[in-house]
């Protein structure tokens, strides 16, 4: 178990996160996603999504925490200055979300032009900086209308996403050859029930990311509903013969039990894994859903309209990549006199070193992407998201911020996905998440992520420590963790 100075001292003669040994034409790259960043919630016709709703109508992150400024990402004046900053950055790649109710700002009616020539001049703007772009066609920004209409509960949600997709497949496809089409449906769909929640003027006490009790019967039903849309708009994708790949970025938590657990613990996180990981997974690469998912769904009674096909048509709808985004693993026992099979609940052990996402643990991501290469055919990965943010870190004192931890991470990360590469993993690409600090939800804007540090009342940008090991990194530089030293 890793933490602090142990940490530091022991990966620091290991880790050399150069960028020596990946494939050619590998990402580099950094993320973020359109709510998180744009601001300008009003501007050139855009239509309000369940964001808007939530945050500048409900203030659910707060009072006066809302996404009409971010920072600033919409504006042309500011985003080119950050596109140079990415530059001198050495990315080669960009991952950005469009918003949905920017190019139809009902969500089902007519298509905004004003946004797509926004998004058109944004992504030559970014190639002539040499980046790539990586697009990803939502990210969690559902119409309000639709999220009204139940959102991804509702069926009828694959047929409102593939037409949103077939807009953007004939808007953007002869500048983009490779989207991510949805991001996040377990973060998203959790995230929507805390947020209902707080409407209620009720708090959880945990996030319900892994769904129990009351929310399973939601979350599978809406995980099915995600991926059946995923697949509908690869139909589609095919269909007109557009070049490029899709994927889909999902969120895998390696789950794990402390020392001692009990028969109990491990059958819960054996299907905590299930729930989380192997449903799409499996469906996406094996064509079916998980029996001991679907047992614990029928032994419930729950709803959760899976139909006879639905997993084939996933598995046949053949995405060209899968977006990983790795945070941290679970750890999960099963609650204390809970009688119910499946009683689940996430601890965080005391020996962990902990990030705003859970705990740090490299060598989890390296075991998930082995996983992947062993258990699912080992497909072409890009890791869409990987990143942290840690309590009281990024300060910015005397024009710097030292943000070690974050720095540590990102070093020990890379340098266990080279290690998976180098044992045969097919990963393509890597996207820091994120390049900016920015609105982290109904974290509001507390939570920094961001390698860019932005001062949220002057939008003033300032590169920390972690942008600059980054770049090293990117160039091909022998970098370990004592180059994350602060000075
Ligand atoms: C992921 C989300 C992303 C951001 C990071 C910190 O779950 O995809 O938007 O919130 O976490």
């Amino acid at each position: 178990m890793k933490n602090g100075m142990l940490a530091l001292s022991m990966t620091a003669v290991m880790n050399m996160a150069t960028a020596a040994d990946v494939p050619d034409n590998f990402l580099w790259g950094a993320a973020s996603a359109a709510y998180q960043v744009e601001g300008a919630t009003n501007k050139d016709g855009k239509g309000r999504s369940v964001w808007d709703y939530y945050l500048d109508e409900k203030h659910l992150a707060g009072p006066g925490i809302s996404g009409s400024v971010a920072i600033n990402f919409y504006d042309r004046d500011q985003y080119l200055k950050d596109i140079q900053l990415f530059k001198e950055l050495g990315l080669n790649s960009y991952r950005f979300s469009i918003a949905w109710t920017r190019i139809i700002p009902d969500g089902q009616g007519p298509v905004n032009l004003r946004a797509v020539a926004h998004y058109r001049q944004f992504i030559t703007d970014l190639k002539a900086a040499g980046i790539k772009p990586l697009v990803t066609l939502y990210h969690w920004d559902m119409p309000e209308s639709l999220s009204a209409a139940g959102g991804w509960e509702n069926r009828e949600s694959v047929e409102w996403f593939q037409r949103y997709a077939e807009v953007i497949f004939a808007n953007f496809s002869d500048q983009v050859d490779q989207f991510v089409l949805i991001n996040e449906p377990t973060v998203e769909v959790a995230t929507k029930i805390m947020a209902e929640k707080r409407l209620k003027g009720e708090e959880l006490t945990l996030p319900p990311i892994v769904p129990a009790g009351p929310y399973l019967e939601t979350s599978l039903k809406s995980y099915n509903h995600i991926l059946l849309a995923s697949a509908a708009a690869a139909e589609s994708f095919k269909a007109k013969g557009y070049k490029g790949r899709l994927g889909i970025a999902l969120p895998f938590f390696p789950v794990l039990t402390t020392e001692n657990a009990s028969d109990k613990d491990k059958a819960d996180a054996r299907l905590v894994d299930g729930i989380l990981n192997r449903w799409f997974l499996d469906a996406m690469y094996k064509g079916s859903y998980p029996a001991d998912v679907l047992k614990l769904a029928a032994d419930r009674h729950l709803n959760i309209d899976v139909q006879p096909g639905d997993a084939e048509r996933i598995h046949d709808a053949g995405l060209g990549f899968l977006g990983i985004n790795y945070y941290a693993p679970f750890f999960i026992r099963h609650q204390k006199n809970a009688s119910e099979v499946y009683s689940p609940e996430i601890i965080f052990p005391k020996n962990e070193k902990l990030a705003f996402n859970g705990a740090v643990r490299p060598d989890q991501f390296s075991a998930l992407l082995e996983r992947v290469r062993d258990e699912y055919g080992n497909p072409p990965v890009i890791i869409t998201e990987n990143g942290a943010g840690f309590e009281g870190e990024d300060q910015l004192t005397n024009g710097k911020v030292n943000d070690v931890n974050r720095c540590l991470y990102l070093v020990d990360h890379i340098h266990a996905m080279r290690e998976s590469i180098a044992r045969g993993a097919n990963v393509q690409g890597y996207h820091v998440w994120s390049s900016h600090d920015n609105l982290e939800w109904l974290s509001g804007y507390k939570s920094r992520f961001g390698m860019i540090y932005v001062d949220y009342d002057t939008q003033k940008r300032t590169p920390k420590l972690s942008a600059e090991i980054y770049g090293k990194i990117i160039r091909g530089e022998n970098i370990s963790d004592v180059d994350c030293k602060s000075d």
